[in-house]
């Protein structure tokens, strides 16, 4: 028999919570597929089912972004059949070696792309998409500035916008770091000199937009960075949650607009999930995205990657491999 086993979290905490849990394979129940994984990719989201900021029932079973093989299909399933090569960003589980999904939220993985690149844009890169067409509808001429740009969403979304014809205008915690990002603005200052900076690039017209990940620690200089009537996008916490805003500093600011938007709410039907899927797909067979896996960890060692993750040293998307 096949052995099985899935990351589980017992208590919130550091990474030394995650534990890992042997378990039996499961069937599919109707509706669903059972996969077996191939890859998964980290998402700074799993940190925070771990720590408990965003609230799940213990015990929790990490992950939300796989891609693999199906093995088993459930009753009423009919366009997917064993063997197919499905991926999906349902919330939960991810790290494991089996997973059972709702067929409805399975996309197909074109041929050609390897389960590891897959894994690495699946949650990344359909956020990208919806942060640059739906949320913040980019044009050419736009100005934006996006936060850790080397890091997993990051290094989809400066392509992408780049691909627009936006000046881009993208931060990293390293020169380092910096170096691994296109275009032509590419910077690593502190974030109180972001605004400074933004003004001389943009001769002082300032951002149309900002893509913020990182949440507490660069929420004033983002605001302080964006023109009047700009869109202040924060999508992430990496730094810690933003606090309690003042709506008098979104006045004082220059009219500005502010949104708290999630990939879920985005991809919410079968229909809008294929539509930003090709999306996506589109753009790394057209090479506009070269998805960059800059580490990869064994599943058992998910507390490894996780610690890698919050110190700030990874890079790109990083995959864990059962
Ligand atoms: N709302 C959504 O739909 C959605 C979907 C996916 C991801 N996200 C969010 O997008 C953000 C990026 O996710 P990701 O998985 O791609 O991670 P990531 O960008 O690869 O890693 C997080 C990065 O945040 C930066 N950072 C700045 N201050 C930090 C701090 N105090 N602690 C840790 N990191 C800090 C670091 O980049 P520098 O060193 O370059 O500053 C770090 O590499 C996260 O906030 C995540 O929650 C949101």
């Amino acid at each position: 028999m096949t052995s099985s086993y899935r990351m589980i979290v017992r208590a919130h905490g550091g990474p030394e919570v995650i534990e890992r849990e042997d378990f039996a394979i499961p069937s599919p129940a109707p509706g669903e597929v059972v996969i077996e994984t191939e890859a998964v990719g980290l998402n700074f989201i799993d940190t925070y089912y771990r720590k408990g900021l965003y609230p799940d029932a213990l015990p929790i079973s990490l992950g939300s972004e796989s891609v693999g093989r199906i093995v088993a299909v459930g009753e009423g399933v009919a366009d997917l059949a064993v063997g197919d090569r499905v991926g999906t960003t349902q919330n939960g589980g991810a790290y494991a070696t089996h997973r059972a999904i709702p067929a409805a939220k399975a996309m197909r993985i074109p041929e050609g792309v390897a389960p590891e690149i897959a894994a690495a844009v699946m949650l990344k890169g359909l956020t990208s998409c919806y942060l640059a067409e739906d949320t913040f509808p980019a044009k050419a001429g736009d100005v934006a500035l996006v936060h850790s740009a080397a890091g997993g969403v990051g290094s989809l979304l400066v392509p992408w916008l780049l691909d627009k014809g936006v000046t881009v205008i993208a931060h990293s915690g390293s020169a380092e770091k910096a170096a691994q990002v296109p275009g032509e603005h590419s910077l690593h200052c502190p974030f109180a000199e972001l605004p400074e900076a933004v003004r001389d690039i943009s001769g002082g017209a300032m951002c149309n937009v900002v893509y913020d990940g990182v949440g507490a620690a660069t929420w004033e200089a983002s605001l302080a960075s964006l023109r009047k009537r700009g869109m202040m996008v924060s999508y992430g916490n990496a730094s810690g949650t933003v606090p309690p805003i003042a709506l008098l500093d979104l006045m004082r600011g220059g009219s500005l607009y502010v949104t708290r938007p999630t990939l879920a709410d985005h991809v919410a039907t079968p229909e809008l999930l294929a539509a930003s899927a090709k999306k996506l797909f589109d753009r790394i067979a057209s090479g506009v995205l070269k998805p960059k896996i800059g580490q990869t960890f064994a599943l058992k060692d998910a507390a490894d990657a996780h610690r890698a993750l919050e110190s700030r040293s990874t890079t790109g998307s990083t995959i864990l491999v059962p």
